[in-house]
């Protein structure tokens, strides 16, 4: 069976996406194949990792755009070029609208660093998370894959996982340990779940 293509999107440092070609090097994405890394910025180290593995990058910077509309349209057209079937949000810091969304249903995926419904939405993203989460006094926190739709953080929930908050946790200090407990397992896993998913639709079409 064809692998299901993957684009990964990025707007940052990529652990996320490290953990993604990781695990692909590692034989643990078998229904997968990343095939576009597409960054919202030009100077995101994600970049970088995408080179090292020798898979094709896009820079689209959405201030490059006189519009979402056509913000968008460029994502679309750089998928197709790639015949992309599957996007996996890594770190990923632009909005999708519903227009973009619809058109991939329960085939974008992102990963949230909270445990869903806990400090999602509009606002939370990055640190900003794990600030909320700490002056909130929250004692388990975690990460979150879910399918993407046009609600920020909204859509159905693949997979959780919890992480202790420690006394004495900055918001750096957590951010690193959900990433390490929590989302660079769960996004590899998810990946693959989706994948497969995909592989097995397309192959009974
Ligand atoms: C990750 O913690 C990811 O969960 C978060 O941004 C970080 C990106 O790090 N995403 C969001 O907050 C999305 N709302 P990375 O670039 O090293 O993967």
């Amino acid at each position: 069976m064809l692998k299901t293509r993957i684009a990964v999107f990025v707007s940052g440092g990529g652990t996320n996406l490290q953990a993604l070609l990781d695990a692909q090097s590692a034989g643990a994405i078998p229904s997968g194949e990343i095939v576009l890394v597409l960054s919202s910025s030009a100077s995101a180290y994600a970049l970088t990792r995408a080179k090292e593995a020798g898979v094709p990058t896009v820079v689209c910077p959405p201030k490059d755009f006189f519009s979402r509309d056509a913000f968008e349209t460029a994502l679309l057209e750089a998928l197709d070029a790639h015949h992309v079937q599957m996007i996996v949000l890594a770190g990923f810091m632009s909005i999708l609208s519903g227009a973009f969304t619809t058109r991939f249903p329960e085939r974008i995926i992102n990963i949230h660093p909270s445990l869903i419904p806990a400090f999602c939405g509009s606002g939370f993203y990055g640190l900003h998370v794990h600030e909320a989460a700490l002056s909130y006094g929250v004692k388990v926190t975690g990460a979150t894959v879910h399918y993407v739709n046009e609600i920020p953080d909204g859509g159905k929930i693949l997979l959780q996982k919890a992480v202790e908050v420690r006394p004495g946790d900055t918001p750096e200090v957590l951010q690193r340990r959900v990433m390490e407990q929590a989302e660079w397992l769960l996004l590899p896993q998810a990946t693959e779940l989706v994948a497969k998913r995909i592989q097995e639709e397309e192959a009974s079409l």
